[in-house]
């Protein structure tokens, strides 16, 4: 039997450069994996928060709160995911306050660099193995992770900290955390990215990242807003010479033209993504809608159930 799919797993990292549909692809994962029956956990890391109002609900800020039917919304901080964390590791609220909220300790704190990022991933983490009446509390959770750099940055912590601190408490949470993290069986990374030159250059260093460094699985590959072929080759060259054409002709020849050409160059691109990453791939539409919100995420989740990563392009 092969790996399970995407949304089978227990945990799925979404990332990729600034700006390609990273929250748009989370908040239509999440959407499909309710409709499956699954209890869904979205998070998000220390963000402008975004996939609640995509979902058309408000805000939920670290309170986790439910946003759809099935799905559930966070925005992980890093003074909540510390507060949290100090908590659990010192159970009492007075030792917790007389420790972390002393001047000299939080100077202190703030010097292990990564302690946000530790404290953030653990809070996710700890979700994904967290059991209520014996059943794992999610089915899913879905990480709306920060752009490439961070992403890799927040999730090498936990090997990092394997490697570098003492045995103890610490040491034994980096650990169960990394052994999360590289299990392909719970754990994949999607990766995001639009049909143009520097997203896919990006997605292709991300990818040798997460295999090389990290050591993750990537589970699939999503290619946003690709524009339809709307001319055929032949078409598109006959639009050349209307372009001087008067009005309307002429500036529909143009628009048209330049439509034909990003369409062009996004195939390449695409077809660039596919060549040198190899991985099951979903190719979601440009869509043409005045605001982004619930409606353009059902249809972002409508075309993946249409053609999901690895099926036939
Ligand atoms: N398929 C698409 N068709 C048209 N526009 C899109 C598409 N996907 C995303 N967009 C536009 O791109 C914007 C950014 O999308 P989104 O917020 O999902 O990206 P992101 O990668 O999460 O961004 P950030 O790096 O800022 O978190 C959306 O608000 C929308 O305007
Ligand atoms: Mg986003």
């Amino acid at each position: 039997m092969g790996l399970p799919t995407l949304l089978e797993r227990r945990l799925v990292i979404v990332t990729g450069k600034g700006g390609v549909g990273k929250s748009t692809v989370t908040a239509a994962l999440a959407l499909l994996a309710a409709r499956a029956g699954k209890r869904v956990l979205v998070c998000e890391v220390n963000a402008q928060e975004r996939i609640a109002p995509l979902l058309g609900a408000p805000p939920s800020g670290y309170a986790t709160r439910q946003a759809r039917p099935g799905v559930h919304t966070v925005n992980v901080t890093p003074a909540e995911a510390m507060r949290e964390y100090g908590l659990q590791v010192l159970h009492f609220r007075t030792i917790y306050e007389a420790v972390f909220e002393n001047r000299v300790v939080r100077r202190f704190l703030r010097m292990i660099p990564s302690l946000p990022e530790l404290v953030m991933l653990g809070k996710i983490l700890n979700e994904v193995r967290a059991e209520e009446h014996e059943r794992p509390r999610w089915d899913l959770v879905l990480v709306d992770a920060p752009a490439t750099g961070h992403a890799v940055q927040l999730l090498r912590v936990p090997s990092a900290l394997v490697g570098t601190v003492p045995a103890g408490p610490l040491r034994r949470d980096a650990e169960w955390m990394e052994e999360l993290l590289v299990d392909p069986d719970r754990t994949a990374v999607a990766l995001v990215t639009l049909p143009e030159e520097m997203p896919v250059n990006e997605a292709i260093e991300l990818d040798g990242q997460v295999r090389g460094e990290l050591g993750m699985l990537r589970g699939a590959l999503f290619v946003n807003a690709m524009p339809d072929t709307r001319f055929s080759p032949e078409e598109a060259v006959r639009l050349a010479p209307l372009a001087a054409a008067a009005p309307p002709l002429g500036p529909a020849a143009r628009a048209g033209r330049l439509y034909a050409i990003h369409a062009e160059q996004a195939s390449r691109h695409l077809a660039r993504a596919r060549a040198a990453l190899d991985l099951p791939t979903c190719v979601l539409p440009l869509l043409a809608v005045p605001e982004w919100g619930l409606s353009a995420v059902e249809a972002i989740a409508a075309a993946i159930a249409a053609a999901p990563p690895g099926s036939a392009p």
